[in-house]
């Protein structure tokens, strides 16, 4: 009997490598014949350590699982699917599951992460194949006509960046993977990392053939070891398997693929500074133009994306750009993985087409807060990403729709906080989380998030008079770093700060109005 216990982080943290090593030695002392598979986590996180048993009818799941309950278990013969007050049912029936679309996320949770027998098997290098026959042109025309946008934030298009890369005349060219996820209630890139590497692999080979780059390096944050070993695990497979090499599946074309890991720096997920530090130096911000996509690592033309952008390519070229482009809503083309963290009943990963509304994720999904008090405000896209007020839940998980409501996207993180959020206080937070992490290059983000707490700090510490003066000053100030800074660093951390002005006004000056 195979039965599945995850070695994704989320899982580890809550004892998954316990209970894999109870389950197989209780298995060892009743003479069970059980084969532990570690698979990657399905992302519902409220039901980790999530075991899950292989049997004819499909996987069933029980969960949490906790070491001391495993013997009730195999007394409950869940080997076969056996009733027990952790049965969860069918896996795949899980309502939090079953409503999703997941395409990038495919065979997270499914798959053996370091099996490339278990990838092929489940549609994986298909994409590969089908690239192999065709022009770099045409798997940029494909790119480019899912409407696949990039998904570490930004979103510009993916087939337009690549294909300034094609076009760029150089000997060698780079691919670059962005895997330094720090945005705050984030894992989308680690889960996809650790539960089927070889995707994002397929991805950045699929880069670099359409764009003619024969080198690949994975920026990989310092904090996700275990995707680190999985990564490294899956790169040597793929390399011994024909998949990475000097002569890819055959083709006469080279891609190699390294990982470099970060040094703990915010700011080095930004696409320069991850250049920089990719080249041994201090992370710090470069002027762009020139573009990293003309010239970039080492000043010849990279195409950089971030992880769940290149994982999202293989599907767009194994079914076709239609079959991608036929999910999502205006300008949004296809999915998006959206993290819920926070204050949350049931946080975990939810891969949906574009356009549901924070309400269906908070409350459908997400099962409202985990303390039972209401919603407040929800920060979606990182620490730079505005609050939104429980008045605006209904707003359509798009790009577009989004920013129409002062928000932006970003990674598809989601944070939830309840009436208790003190909302001065994470405006504070913004500044100084800015002044911490910030490079330094640019004055306004240097000078002016530091400044940034220091009048937040008097505001909330003054009469009535003080705090309206100190509030047109944070306002400026505000302004001032948005048109002023180099990156998005500093012209970002003011978007929190202001939407807690506007919405939350009442947590700096008690009953005042906002100040415009
Ligand atoms: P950007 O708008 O400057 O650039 C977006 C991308 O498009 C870049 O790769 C840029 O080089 C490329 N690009 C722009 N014009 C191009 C052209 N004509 N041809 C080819 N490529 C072109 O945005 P930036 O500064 O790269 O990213 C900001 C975003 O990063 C924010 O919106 C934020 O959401 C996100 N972010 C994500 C984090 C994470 O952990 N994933 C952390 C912090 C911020
Ligand atoms: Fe550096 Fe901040 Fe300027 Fe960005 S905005 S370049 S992080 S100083």
């Amino acid at each position: 009997v195979t039965v599945y216990v995850p070695c994704d982080a989320s899982a580890l943290s809550l004892g998954a490598e316990a209970v894999a090593e109870t389950i197989a030695a209780e298995a060892a002392r009743r003479g069970l014949d059980v084969t532990i598979v570690r698979n990657g986590s399905r992302g519902m996180f409220w039901l980790e350590p999530l075991v899950e048993v292989a049997t004819p009818e499909g996987r069933i799941a029980y969960g949490p699982v906790q070491p001391d309950e495993v013997a009730a278990l195999f007394d409950a013969d869940f080997l076969h699917g056996g009733a027990h007050a952790l049965a969860l049912g069918p896996t795949e029936s899980i309502a939090y599951l079953k409503s999703q679309q997941r395409l990038t996320f495919a065979r997270v949770g499914i798959i053996d992460p370091r099996s490339l027998d278990d990838y092929l098997a489940h549609g994986g290098y298909r994409g590969l194949e089908a690239a192999l026959r065709m022009s770099g042109a045409d798997i940029v025309q494909t790119v480019t006509d899912s409407g696949l946008r990039g998904r570490g934030g930004a979103a510009f298009p993916t087939g337009v960046k690549w294909k300034t890369c094609l076009d760029a005349k150089a000997v060698q060219k780079y691919v670059a993977c962005n895997a330094d996820e720090g945005d705050s209630g984030t894992y989308a890139d680690r889960m996809v990392m650790e539960g089927d590497p070889f995707v994002l692999i397929e991805g950045m080979t699929i880069a670099g053939i359409a764009a003619g780059a024969t080198r690949g390096y994975i920026y990989l944050r310092v904090e996700y070891p275990h995707a680190h070993r999985a990564l490294k695990a899956a790169i040597a497979i793929a390399e011994a398997n024909g998949y990475l090499g000097d002569d890819v599946r055959g083709s006469g074309k080279a891609f190699h693929l390294e990982v470099r890991l970060g040094g703990g720096a915010y700011i080095c997920g930004e696409e320069t500074s991850m250049l920089e530090s990719l080249e041994g130096k201090r992370g710090q911000v470069r002027v762009k133009p020139p573009l990293p996509a003309i010239h970039g690592l080492f000043g010849k033309p990279t195409v950089i994306n971030n992880v769940v952008t290149f994982a999202s390519v293989p599907i767009i070229l194994d079914k076709g750009a239609a079959f991608y482009r036929d999910y999502g809503s205006g300008r949004s083309r296809g999915t998006l993985p959206i993290q819920l963290a926070g204050n949350l009943k049931r946080p975990g990963l939810v891969e949906r087409a574009f356009g549901l509304t924070l309400r269906e994720l908070i409350e459908g999904y997400g099962g409202g807060t985990a303390s039972g008090r209401p919603v407040r405000a929800v920060q979606v896209g990182g620490p730079l990403g505005a609050y939104i007020p429980a008045s605006q839940l209904d707003a359509p998980i798009d790009y577009e729709g989004f920013a129409a409501i002062g928000g932006m996207l970003g990674h598809g993180g989601v944070v939830v906080f309840d009436d208790t959020v003190n909302m001065a206080a994470q405006a504070r937070y913004a500044m100084e989380f800015c002044a911490i992490e910030s490079c330094g290059k640019c004055t306004p983000c240097r000078i002016g998030s530091t400044r940034g707490v220091e009048v937040i700090d008097r505001m909330l510490a003054s009469d009535n008079a003080g705090r309206q003066r100190d509030e047109v000053l944070l306002r400026d100030l505000c302004q001032t770093m948005v048109a002023g800074s180099l990156c998005a660093l500093g012209g970002m951390a003011p978007f929190p700060v202001l939407s807690a002005l506007d919405h939350f006004h009442e947590d700096f000056a008690g009953t005042a109005e906002p100040v415009q």
